[in-house]
């Protein structure tokens, strides 16, 4: 349960999370919608109206300024968040000053139709243009309605130190990179975010040092593309790159061993790794130091070459399946996990069982499973037919679904009866008298509190297991 509870906080369509309370004199309301980065992404928006003297409240009932940081992945993730403003209007009835804006992909995609659309939205700002919530909200005070959509091609927030909305000051996010340059047929993150760029090496660093020094014990580097992360220097553009420049810059594999030399005890993880980009140096990197987790998110999209050329993912089957076997031979304990989308164009009955059968060839640890939801802008919309039944799309949906759930059954049973290290994250959620934490794999463990504390690292055996969770108690 642990584990499908933090599988809901990272589906990417949008459970709301919602900002701690701090002191100051206006309050803010912020609830983010979608993945690791837009909740990233939230923490600068924090710390940006922060520095304004806004303070922040749990209850938008009583805040002068809601931000809803928004997706626009799937057409069921922007409905929730049309549902989630049509609550706020009975708020902004009682209080016809509150200001309401809506932050993030969806934001970005829609413009200014936002404000047409939804009557209740006086700001709309899109992922880059963060840095000018304060000038939008004076505009707005002044009787006004606001919008900042330009994307950047430098922005990385690199200078801003994020206020941390994790409660439990364990774990945190760092963005790495921001946009996507990939342009797979399906996806409309390019469009909401963005041509790719990578953020400077040092800042990272010097991130990860400052949530250690505060007490944090696990960081989770993010980029939609993270194998793909270059920094050249400032201004240095990856397209423009002399052979020379290429050799001196930091890859992504150089900049994981930077973050994992901060200290042995802070655990580092990453999200995501793309198949056509994911190389071994990176595998390697991950083998020579423990405190990177062994585990990799691998999203494969489909089993079946065909739908990858056709979905523009820049590999096929084989080649997945080849990269598979590279993590396999390198890193033999590890946790794999996917990313995969039924009924995409043209998918025939073939093609979904090749996505079955590749699925219990790897054997994922687990993976998110989405049906196909056509994107406007995106090459699928423009060129391609949505042409697979809803219906098939969910009763297949509903199949990988169900074969993931054995596949995870099998894993984590397998885990019963071993030792493993377990960084304590927080309270069980089903328990008050359990702590709840995460082996390298990512796996979830379940174990008795005793006087231990959330930071802390332990080795825990496990005694038992429910479909998702190890149970186990404290050895030493
Ligand atoms: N950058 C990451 C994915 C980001 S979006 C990567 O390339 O793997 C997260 C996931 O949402 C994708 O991996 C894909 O499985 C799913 N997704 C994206 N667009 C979708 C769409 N139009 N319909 C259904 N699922 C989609
Ligand atoms: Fe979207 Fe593809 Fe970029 Fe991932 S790599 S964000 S799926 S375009
Ligand atoms: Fe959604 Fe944007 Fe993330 S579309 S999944 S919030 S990059």
């Amino acid at each position: 349960m642990e584990h499908l509870e933090k599988q809901i906080d990272e589906t990417r369509q949008g459970e709301a999370l919602v900002l701690e309370q701090t002191s100051g004199t206006k309050k803010m309301y912020l609830e983010s919608y979608g993945c690791q980065m837009n909740f990233s992404d939230s923490e600068i928006v924090a710390s940006i109206l922060k520095d304004q003297g806004f303070s922040t409240t749990k209850d938008f009932h009583e805040a002068d300024v809601i931000f809803v940081n928004t997706c626009a992945i799937r057409d069921n993730a922007e409905q929730r968040v049309r549902n989630r403003l049509n609550e706020f209007k009975i708020a902004k009835r009682k209080n016809p000053d509150l200001v309401v804006g809506v932050l993030g992909c969806m934001a970005e995609r829609l413009k200014e139709k936002f404000l047409d659309e939804e009557k209740i939205v006086d700001i709309v700002v899109g992922p880059d243009a963060y840095r000018d919530l304060p000038n939008l909200i004076s505009k707005v005070e002044g009787g006004q309605k606001a919008i900042n959509v330009i994307l950047s091609k430098e922005e990385t927030y690199a200078d801003i130190t994020p206020v941390r909305l994790d409660n439990t000051g364990v774990t945190a996010f760092i963005s790495i990179m921001r946009g996507c340059d990939n342009m797979c047929a399906f996806c409309v993150v390019p469009f909401t975010r963005g041509r790719e760029r990578s953020r400077d090496p040092q800042s990272i660093v010097a991130e990860a040092r400052d949530v250690f020094e505060k007490g944090y014990r696990e960081v989770t580097l993010l980029g939609q593309n993270v194998d793909s992360y270059l920094w050249a220097g400032g201004g240095l553009k990856k397209e423009i790159l002399t052979d020379e420049q290429r050799a001196a810059a930091t890859s992504f594999a150089q900049l994981l061993e930077m973050v994992a030399l901060v200290s042995p005890e802070l655990r580092v993880r990453f999200s995501t790794s793309h198949p056509k980009d994911m190389n071994d140096d990176v595998l390697h990197v991950m083998a020579k130091y423990e405190n990177i987790c062994k585990y990799i998110h691998l999203p494969v999209q489909s089993g079946s070459s065909r739908m990858l050329e056709l979905m523009n993912r820049g590999y096929t089957r084989e080649w997945y399946m080849e990269r598979i076997e590279a993590i396999r031979r390198i890193l033999p304990d590890a946790g794999i996990s996917a990313d995969i989308i039924t009924g995409f164009c043209t998918e025939t009955e073939e093609d979904h069982q090749e996505t079955m059968s590749l699925m219990k060839w790897v054997g994922y640890d687990f993976s998110y499973m989405f049906a196909y939801s056509e994107r406007p802008k995106t090459l699928a919309e423009r060129k391609y037919e949505d042409d697979v039944p809803e219906e098939t799309k969910k009763r297949r949906l509903a199949e990988v679904i169900e074969l993931q759930h054995d596949l995870s059954e099998i894993k984590v049973k397998a885990a019963v009866g071993k030792v493993h290290r377990v960084l304590i994250e927080h309270e069980s959620k089903k328990s008050d008298a359990m702590w709840m934490g995460r082996n390298t794999q990512n796996m979830v463990l379940v174990f008795p509190k005793g006087d231990l504390k959330p930071g802390q690292y332990v080795n825990v055996f496990a005694k038992e297991c429910t479909k998702t969770t190890l149970i186990g108690e404290v050895v030493n």
